[in-house]
């Protein structure tokens, strides 16, 4: 049985969507048939995690809450922490340490939307203690809009670049990370060290950067559809994909 904690990430202003999030979440805005947490709530579940911490942002609080309650409804428990400011991806991660402290964690970006199910990948992670991070890699056409990892020959990461000008790689670092139990350490070495970046953000790409010069990072690639639903593009791509995946099935 899996005892990895899942947490999923739906802070953020989502400002890239404006006007369609002016009064609401953009992690309640439909991917198809279903709000855009639903989907990410089901990478977890179907990848057999169970316990789900959430951190939420903004003023939908309620709606989310009504929307998801306990879990139930997914065969999974939920807890809620909330982010008051768009303080980064690490500083939102960093918030759910008295929760999930002292397990493995597999951590999600509320808009990223994934066709596969990682089950193997987690379990393996679980059991093993020989890398401490993992990072799901997927080749895509813009690489400039994302965390991008420089690849070795060996296909081991060499180094990570948040949204390079001039990107060394097509490899995007996707928004589903596993984290050993020593997250929230390095998180707030991280803090001390590094601090926030230009856009006023707790990096993640330091936090996975880290794991990255010590030789503890595995890098797995992605098979299946990956996208993010955070612009007006992404998020149509998105719904495009479900609707076709779920006509193929029928
Ligand atoms: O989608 C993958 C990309 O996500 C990675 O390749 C990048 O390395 C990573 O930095 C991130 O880039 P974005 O700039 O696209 O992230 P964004 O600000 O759109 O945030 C993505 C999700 O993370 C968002 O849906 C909610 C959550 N988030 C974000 C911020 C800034 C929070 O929960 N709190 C936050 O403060």
């Amino acid at each position: 049985m899996i005892t990895i904690k899942g947490v999923i990430l739906a802070g953020g202003t989502g400002s890239r969507l404006s006007p369609l999030t002016k009064v609401t979440n953009k992690h309640l805005l439909p991917v198809y048939d279903e709000p855009m947490i639903y989907k990410v709530i089901k990478t977890l579940t179907s990848s057999g995690i169970k316990d789900i911490t959430i951190v939420l942002g903004g003023e939908s609080v309620g709606d989310f809450v009504r929307l998801l309650g306990d879990g139930s409804e997914f065969n999974a428990n939920f807890n809620y922490v909330y982010q008051q400011r768009p303080g980064g991806i690490a500083e939102a991660l960093y918030l759910t340490k008295n929760i999930v402290k002292g397990h493995k964690i597999a951590v999600i970006l509320g808009d990223n939307i994934f066709e596969d199910a990682f089950k193997s990948e987690i379990e393996e992670f679980e059991k093993s203690n020989e890398h401490q991070c993992c990072l799901f890699l997927k080749k895509v056409e813009d690489p400039q809009r994302f965390g991008v990892a420089e690849l070795n020959n060996d296909n081991t990461i060499k180094s990570i670049e948040e949204k390079p000008k001039i990107p060394k790689s097509n490899y995007a670092v996707t928004g589903l990370y596993l984290y050993n139990e020593n997250i929230f350490d390095l998180i707030k070495k991280i803090i001390n060290e590094i601090g926030y970046s230009d856009r006023g953000e707790l990096e993640i790409t330091d936090v996975n950067n880290y794991y990255v010069k010590i030789n503890k990072a595995k890098a797995i690639f992605v098979k299946g559809f990956w996208s993010d639903a955070g612009t007006f593009d992404t998020l149509i791509k998105s719904s495009n994909f479900v609707k076709s995946f779920l006509n193929n099935k029928s």
